[in-house]
């Protein structure tokens, strides 16, 4: 059986959004809406693993709204596409229990982003925090979504949803009940790196302020980030073979490629031999011109919070139109009375 296509994806609200989640994934989203049916979900349950999250309930009600509004202002259309929050979703949860029954200790011990995210204390680290890949695979199956727009980093929790949902209909002997969801990885910034070391992913929660821009910054501070990112004391590579142990001017040259929509090779023909003061500026206008009129119709957007909480509730209300008869199938699949 082929499963119809319906595209879901979500992003945590912690903190603001950066330029990697909007060039990884949000970016994607908007295209990807004119091609098929699509669901976006603010995904607050899982903000609650994180520390800027947990125990801070205005912080993750304001964090809410703004990544609405930040999928908004990057382009997804309210009126054609659901946005919702996750927790009024009653069925991510209850799938998500129902899978953590199929999953098995040995595939979430392999879960990397766990292990970074836990650190070297794992026995502090929250029970939410181990689990979050299952919750994920429910927040994508309870739609029985088919494919997935993220950014690199999130491949093995797909690979994991897969392995549930194959386990799920193996071990209940329903044969393609759920689909094998597909990740979405496109573009040339699937992995944006951190403007203060190339190794690292940009990130949310990075101490520093200066290794990523937050989609809420201003003018000014995008060009005095952009101006103190990290480099090398090359000039800029003439080919791709001359990006190799070149981490950070690789990432510099990918945000641009992925702001520009052009290909990499042809920004490295451009700027080729040239030094990175000439290329941070012209980087810096670039991100300026893309991230402003985003920037001003956040703006506008949360100057109206009870319009964002209107939008939440009414796709909300379609998403659980799509979740809940997939739920009631679950559940006599899995022999609750009902
Ligand atoms: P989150 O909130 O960490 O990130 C949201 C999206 O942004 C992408 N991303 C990046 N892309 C490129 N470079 C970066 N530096 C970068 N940082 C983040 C992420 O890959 C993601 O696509 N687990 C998910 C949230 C989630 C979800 C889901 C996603 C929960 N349920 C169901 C898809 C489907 C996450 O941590 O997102």
């Amino acid at each position: 059986m082929t499963h119809k296509p319906l595209v879901l994806s979500g992003m945590q609200p912690t903190n603001t959004l950066h330029l990697g989640n909007y060039l990884g994934a949000l970016k994607n989203w908007v295209r990807l809406q004119e091609q098929m049916p699509c669901l976006f979900c603010v995904v607050d349950m899982h903000a609650l693993t994180q520390e800027s999250g947990y125990a801070k309930p205005a912080d993750l009600a304001r964090a809410t709204r703004e990544v609405t509004a930040a999928y908004i202002a990057a382009g997804v259309d309210p009126a054609r596409t659901p946005i919702f929050n996750q927790s009024r979703v009653p069925e991510h949860g209850e799938l998500a229990w129902i899978f953590n029954c199929v999953a098995r200790l040995g595939w979430m011990d392999r879960m990397t982003q766990f292990k970074e995210k836990a650190g070297k204390d794992k026995e502090r680290a929250s029970v939410g925090l181990y689990t979050y890949p299952v919750l994920m695979a429910a927040d994508i199956l309870v739609y029985k979504a088919t494919h997935v727009p993220v950014g690199e980093d999130q491949k093995q929790h797909l690979e994991l949803a897969r392995d549930i949902a194959a386990k799920f209909n193996n071990d209940f002997a329903v044969p393609d009940f759920f689909p094998q969801p597909e990740p979405v990885i496109t573009g040339t910034a699937t992995r944006v790196m951190s403007l203060r070391d190339g190794a690292k992913k940009m990130s949310k929660t990075d101490a520093s302020d200066n290794s990523r821009i937050n989609l809420t910054d201003d003018a000014d501070a995008i060009a005095g980030k952009i101006k103190r990112a990290k480099t090398d004391p090359l000039p800029l590579p003439a080919s791709k073979d001359e990006l190799k142990d070149r981490p950070e001017a690789e990432n510099l040259l990918n945000i641009y490629a992925a702001l520009a929509d052009q290909d990499r090779d042809g920004v490295i023909a451009q700027f080729a031999g040239q030094q990175f003061s000439g290329f941070k500026t012209a980087l810096a206008d670039l991100t300026v011109a893309k991230l402003a009129p985003i920037t001003a119709e956040m703006r506008r957007l949360l100057a109206d919070p009870a319009e964002i909480d209107r939008i939440l509730r009414s796709g909300a209300d379609r998403a659980r139109a799509i979740a809940v008869p997939i739920m009631d199938e679950v559940k006599k699949t899995v022999g609750f009375v009902t």
